[in-house]
């Protein structure tokens, strides 16, 4: 089978597209056969050597923890050959997904509804899953409460803003103006300029604050909460600096992991097939030109997610 993978932690230079053995299944695995995984900023920073990386211990490394694809061989689970899946699993071990078939833990893998496309659930599971535990495991999010979501153009930000939305929020976001009539056709009530407009009309007004950016973005967005509010933050290499900020000004901050979950997987699929929840596509790559889909990745202004397609399998 062909996939992604490098020798070194390094560059763009280093993912290579060539042949891999195809992976064993162990007890409780499916074989997957990819029809797209999505791109998350955490694929290249751990090719890169930061992110996820202290978890790898050999090389070659195929990177890439959520996808989209096909059962090929259900092993001894209850899944049936060619039924459609999707998910996001071992992490932050690595998972492998950046190749044309996937071995799968099968509790951590849900069926995708057969109203839902899907290429586009290549991109689904890892930031639905962080949005959804963000907003509701970490967030504790209620009817009517005020939420704002920094970097609410991005992968996590505009599922985080429709989930939000679903559940009776008041959602406010920040974007770059061009991205402004994006956030109000998700459902935002109001768009933030975040070059141009301070927070400051937004002092003390907010139950929930997702972060999406981090560092001195997250930590500038503290004075936005209500006394009782809470910040979640997604970036893990600024997390100890926006908890500190927090602490000092008294403002709970709660960094989150994203954990694989089918149970949560599923009410994503669901809330798919019933139209509540969209995954906008910015750009799709065929799975060789991962390189360029990391380079815009690390643009740090991708709309949406970034999904890589598999066209032959062999
Ligand atoms: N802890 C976890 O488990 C976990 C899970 C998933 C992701 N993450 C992390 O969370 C972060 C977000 O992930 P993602 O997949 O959503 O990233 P992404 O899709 O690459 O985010 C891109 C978006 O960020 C926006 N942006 C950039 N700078 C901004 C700023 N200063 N203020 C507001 N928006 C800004 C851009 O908006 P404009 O183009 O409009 O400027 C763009 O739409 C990443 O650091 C990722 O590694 C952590």
């Amino acid at each position: 089978m062909h996939a992604i993978s490098i020798h070194q932690f390094g560059g763009l230079e280093e993912l290579n597209y060539k042949k891999q053995p195809r992976p064993q299944l162990n007890t409780g695995e499916v074989l997957v056969k990819t029809t797209a995984v999505g791109v998350n900023p955490i694929d290249w920073k751990t090719c890169s050597g930061g992110g996820a990386s202290g978890f790898i211990s050999e090389f070659p490394f195929i990177p890439g923890w959520e996808f989209s694809g096909v059962i090929a061989d259900p092993g001894d689970t209850d899944f049936k050959v060619d039924e459609a899946v999707f998910g996001m699993i071992r992490f932050p071990q690595p998972a492998g997904c950046y190749a044309e078939y996937i071995a799968a833990p099968a509790e951590q893998i849900a069926r995708l509804p057969d109203a839902v496309d899907l290429t586009m659930a290549g991109g689904l599971a890892t930031a639905s899953l962080t949005a959804w535990q963000a907003v509701f495991d970490k967030g504790a999010l209620q009817a009517g409460q005020q939420v704002l979501v920094l970097g609410a153009a991005g992968g996590v930000g505009h599922l985080a803003v429709q989930l939000a939305k679903w559940a009776g929020a008041h959602v406010t976001g920040t974007a770059s103006v061009h991205n402004h009539e994006f956030l109000a056709d998700l459902g935002c009530q109001h768009a933030i300029d975040y070059r141009n407009q301070s927070l400051n009309e937004y002092t003390n007004s907010m139950d929930l604050i997702i972060d999406c950016v981090g560092g001195e973005t997250g930590i500038g967005a503290l004075p936005c909460l209500k006394p009782e509010g809470v910040l979640v933050t997604l970036p893990s290499v600024t997390k100890e600096q926006v908890i500190a900020a927090g602490a000092a000004q008294r403002r709970r901050v709660e960094p989150i992991l994203c954990e694989p979950s089918a149970e949560q997987l599923k009410k994503i699929g669901e809330l798919v097939a019933d139209e509540h929840l969209k995954l906008h596509i910015g750009e799709t790559f065929p799975l060789e030109k991962a390189a360029e889909a990391f380079a815009l990745s690390q643009s740090g202004h991708v709309c949406g997610k970034l999904i890589l397609t598999f066209n032959q399998p062999g």
